[in-house]
């Protein structure tokens, strides 16, 4: 059977295709050409995860692809080995060989690929001696180290609760935007052969895991299915229709990207922890050296563009690297970027600023931290539950009073989230009396989204005790507790008759 042509390509051009996938913009260059200012004093890189398999595997031979949809792959480790070791190539003797937690802190999202992202390429920017040397017979350069997972920082579409990240990306994941509708309109024969021949929904986002099957394969030497092989839609010859379903390649993480909405939610929150980063390093209160986060396309690719890092697509293990000199007074950072090369090497480059920030730029790329600050400011946010539109007092749809709803506190279906007493429990517990026998007892949670002082918390009470004929409130017993992730969380049950 006559194979594709493009499987009997040169190693060279495979390689190179790859980068047909980012054919947006220019490609990288082949070596890094920055080095690190003699007066930086912190460093920071954020990266996408490493290649991954996709979410479906289309059906071919497998040779490939054991690790698990959507998990990192062995190309995907060392891209971000290759990222690590580039990075110490970039600081180094900024930091010591040894992780030292006073120098060094790391974050990633809960994904799976992007903490094995973060460890792979933390075992290329750590190579233990001396005291830290554990085992040299079998891991000789590697030890652990640690890292924290955070979900709103790094991978906000997931975060439980987040009704305005699900709104911002409803008009993406429906394909309803003008843009997207076209192009659904226009690839109609690309996604119907998909459909017929695959068995996958005829959307934007199946034919993106497709470009991401064909990225695999490609990495993988792995045989194309038949019907990407030898293609029957007409107009389309073998090395068309893979280029036609590449350039889905993460369409829908990129709209995000350039989704106002979207990106806001995905990089606000992040663009704000740089910024502080940046801020107490250059007071001198902060000592820590060396930052790294692990995340998503669209989070990191948002935060870049918040940044304002000109960028459309962002290829596995891509992502920004910034400095910070505070030498000079005001202090200056500079903004780079870092791509694959597009597996075990890994370069670093200046990052292509939007005009605002490039006038503000020497040749070098060194600008005022207060001008980077200011560009960043009216889309970063640090409250990033009242952002999300979480609600802890949200009203019930039905069956509680909605004359107790008032802008400061709320009559609430939070009771899911307070402690598990039953009303008599409660009254017992806080040795409450009460003339009323307990069939008389109903029990109302009240609280607030922002904490309030004792004197605030009764004063609500008292107004909201007002709110019910008064005659049938029985007491009212505010009561607070801890919330995740930080501060405390007051409320009332209020006691009324029926
Ligand atoms: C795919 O083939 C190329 C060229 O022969 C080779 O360099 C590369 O290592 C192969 N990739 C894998 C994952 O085996
Ligand atoms: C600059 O940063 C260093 C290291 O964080 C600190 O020791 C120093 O005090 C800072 N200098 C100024 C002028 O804030």
């Amino acid at each position: 059977m006559a194979r594709a042509p493009l499987l009997l390509l040169p190693p060279l051009l495979i390689a190179n295709s790859f980068f047909l996938v980012i054919a947006n913009e220019p490609p990288p260059p082949s070596q890094t050409t920055v080095t690190i200012d003699p007066n930086t004093v912190l460093v920071l890189f954020g990266t996408r995860h490493g290649n991954r398999n996709p979410e479906k595997f289309v059906d071919s031979p497998k040779s490939w692809g054991q690790e698990g949809e959507l998990e990192l792959t062995s190309i995907g480790k060392r891209q971000a080995y290759g990222l690590g070791k580039e990075i110490r190539s970039f600081i180094g003797s900024f930091i010591n060989g040894n992780y030292l937690p006073a120098q060094a802190k790391f974050y990633s999202s809960s994904a799976n690929r992007c903490q094995m992202t973060l460890q792979s390429a933390l075992a290329g920017v750590f190579d233990p001696s001396d005291w830290a040397d554990w085992n040299t017979d079998q891991l000789d350069h590697w030890s652990p180290v640690p890292y924290s997972i955070d979900d709103p920082l790094l991978r906000m579409y997931s975060v439980k609760g987040c009704v305005n990240s699900d709104k911002a990306w409803d008009p993406i994941s429906k394909d309803s935007l003008p843009d997207l509708r076209e192009l659904v309109e226009r690839s109609k024969p690309l996604l119907d052969y998909m459909k017929e021949r695959d068995g996958r929904d005829p959307t934007i986002s199946s034919a993106a895991d497709i470009a991401d099957n064909i990225i695999n394969m490609d990495f993988y030497n792995a045989t194309y299915p038949e019907w990407l092989a030898n293609p029957s839609l007409s107009g389309y010859n073998p090395s068309t229709i893979r280029r036609a379903y590449l350039s889905f390649a993460e369409n829908h993480m990129n709209r995000c990207a350039s989704y106002k909405p979207c990106r806001d939610m995905m990089g606000g929150l992040w663009a704000n922890h740089i910024i502080n980063s940046l801020e107490s390093a250059a007071s001198g209160s902060g000592k820590t050296k060396l930052i790294g986060y692990a995340s998503h396309t669209e989070v990191t690719l948002s935060v870049m563009i918040l940044l304002g890092i000109q960028k459309s697509e962002l290829t596995t293990s891509a992502g920004f690297v910034i400095e910070l000199r505070n030498s000079t007074v005001p202090p200056h950072v500079r903004l780079l970027q870092h791509d694959p090369n597009p597996i075990d090497d890994h370069v670093i480059y200046p990052a292509h600023l939007v005009p605002e920030l490039s006038s503000k730029s020497d040749s070098d790329g060194w600008m005022p931290l207060s001008a980077l600050k200011e560009y960043v400011s009216p889309t970063s946010f640090s409250d990033w539950e009242s952002q999300c539109g979480i609600n802890h007092c949200s009203l019930p749809s039905s069956s509680q009073s909605s004359s107790l709803h008032n802008s400061a506190v709320s009559s609430s279906n939070c009771l899911d989230s307070l402690p598990p007493l039953e009303c008599t429990e409660l009254m017992d517990t806080l040795g409450c009396d009460h003339p009323h026998p307990q069939s008389y007892c109903r029990k109302t949670c009240l609280c607030s989204n922002s904490p309030l002082s004792q004197s605030q918390s009764d004063s609500q009470s008292l107004s909201l005790s007002q709110l019910v004929p008064s005659s049938s409130v029985i007491s009212s017993v505010p009561i607070s507790y801890q919330t995740f992730p930080e501060g405390s969380y007051s409320g009332s049950y209020i006691f009324y008759g029926k």
